[in-house]
């Protein structure tokens, strides 16, 4: 074992890593902000809008999404100027290994588990509970509680206990094998079900708006001390804040952009097109969204009746004659989850993918498939890891902790931008963050307070799996890094 904790990877070393990449480079800009637009609208926006308006904002929920908006562009402007200047596949952690040094990078990479990862587990979840809902209205059939269910939970009306979620785990083996196939293939399903969803979103939004009840939008900003559901304060502008950390979940996936950085075919033109773009097109929709949506029923509802398929719920009791909307709605959201997930999975097994590259982690996770040139055997080997998850862990359990993971990575990427411009002025950036170094201090500050917001359990979970994460650095990663030979032949590698 050699080396600080603090060496790097040179700039032009990874940039050399760039040029000899074995992936296809194959995603043009359009296609990027598809699969930005593909990993983001998901659960979030269609179960975690009314969970927002019921439990913190009211019909404030729209400026909950422009809050928790404001405190992605932060992060987005410093993703697009590390994934324009660093084309390589691992995203936020190749960025930290060339700033912060490899320990950071480390850490970096293993909470972008927690953000992928269980991203693609608690959207699995998700996919169950709709594929059910589905099922029950079309064919008046559901898959029994057990069987879609984790060990961990009960049915409140039938007693019965989980046993296995077997719908999350057909979802995610799909997916899985969609992705061994091919970058390309992955990227054209994506675009297919991204058209799919946002026609769905934009027709519930311009229908919708005919059915707006003005009522449900007074007063629009809950005053302080409002008894709502349960007995329970809403309290103006904090549970605008309180319904940002919740939506928050809606933006997590444009970051996954930048993990495809290697298979784009102009990185340098397209990847800031790719985040920034994606993040735009989805605040302005999940704006609009959220004001139909509490337009068209009032925000109580959504504590009780509307709690379960919130936007089904809204259409079939305040929008007479569009029954058939409500089927599409559910039909599209099965349909955009499965894209939430597989950008996800896409985004995690590149990850793994650098890190592999970089000898942290196990050569297996950087083979490629010898015709299909995708890491199939990190697909595989992540398809077992996240159905764990999926399979066996309810969804609440899962659903915080990406946020986190997420969040953490963003709070070290805009402190990454602010540190490179110090050390290395002189680069060439296709690409540069506006305002440096206010915006990353922004990042970091509204990132941060967003981690802070969240209940002390997850984050002591959180703090649970980095630990583990430092285990198997000191165990088995920091031995094994290829900076330990480079250190020799290119002291600049560590400089
Ligand atoms: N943003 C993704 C979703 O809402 C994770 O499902």
């Amino acid at each position: 074992m050699s080396g600080s904790l603090t060496r790097r990877k040179s700039l032009a070393n990874l940039l050399q890593q760039a040029s000899e990449s074995r992936l296809k480079r194959t995603l043009t800009a359009r296609s990027l902000i598809a699969l930005g637009i593909g990993a983001i609208i998901g659960a979030g926006l269609f179960v975690r809008t009314a969970a927002a308006a019921a439990d913190n904002a009211g019909p404030a929920v729209t400026l909950s999404f422009v809050v928790a908006a404001v405190g992605c562009a932060f992060a987005g402007l410093c993703y697009a100027e590390f994934a324009a200047m660093i084309p390589i596949a691992g995203s936020a952690y190749t960025y930290a290994y060339t700033t912060m040094g490899e320990m950071t990078a480390w850490t970096i990479g293993w909470a972008l588990i927690l953000e992928y990862a269980l991203g693609a587990a608690t959207v699995a979840i998700s996919w169950s509970e709709y594929l059910n809902n589905l099922l029950g209205s079309l064919f008046h059939f559901t898959i029994p509680y057990q069987w879609c269910h984790s060990p961990m939970e009960t049915s409140a009306f039938t007693g019965a206990h989980g046993v296995i979620n077997l719908p999350a785990l057909l979802i995610l083996l799909l997916l899985t094998l969609v992705l061994i196939k091919g970058t390309q293939e992955s990227a054209s399903l994506n675009s297919i079900i991204v058209m799919v969803k946002v026609t769905i979103v934009i027709i519930f939004i311009a229908v919708g708006w005919q059915f707006i009840n003005p009522a449900n939008h007074t007063p629009y900003l809950i005053p302080e001390g409002t008894i709502g559901h349960e007995g329970t304060f809403k309290h103006g502008w904090l549970g605008v804040l309180g319904g940002a950390g919740t939506v928050f979940f809606a933006f997590i996936g444009f970051d996954a952009v930048s993990t495809a950085a290697q298979e784009a075919k102009n990185p340098a033109r397209d990847m800031p097109r790719g985040i920034l773009g994606s993040l735009a097109v989805c605040t302005v929709l999940y704006i609009l969204f959220g004001y139909v949506l509490t337009g068209v029923a009032n925000w109580k509802d959504f504590a009780v009746k509307g709690k379960e398929a919130s936007v089904a719920y809204a259409i079939q009791n305040f929008m007479p004659g569009y029954g058939w909307l409500a089927t599409a709605v559910s039909i599209a959201i099965l349909a955009g989850f499965s894209s939430v997930i597989l950008v996800m999975l896409l985004g995690q097994s590149r990850v793994f993918y650098s890190m592999s590259n970089d000898g942290l982690l196990p050569k297996l996770f950087s083979d490629l498939h010898p015709t299909c040139r995708t890491p199939y055997k990190s697909n595989i080997i992540l398809f077992f890891f996240v159905g764990a998850f999926a399979g066996f862990i309810p969804e609440s359990l899962a659903g915080d902790l990406t946020s986190i993971g997420t969040l953490f990575a963003f709070v070290l990427v805009s402190l990454g931008i602010w540190i490179l411009r110090k050390r290395e002025p002189n680069l060439a950036r296709p690409f540069r963050t506006p305002l440096v170094p206010l915006v990353p201090i922004l990042g970091v500050v509204v990132c941060g307070a967003m981690i802070v917001s969240r209940d002390r359990q997850t984050q002591l979970t959180a703090l649970g799996w980095m630990l583990i994460g430092f285990l198997v650095y000191f165990l088995y990663s920091r031995s094994h890094s290829k900076l330990n030979t480079v250190d020799v032949k290119d002291p600049a590698a560590t400089r």
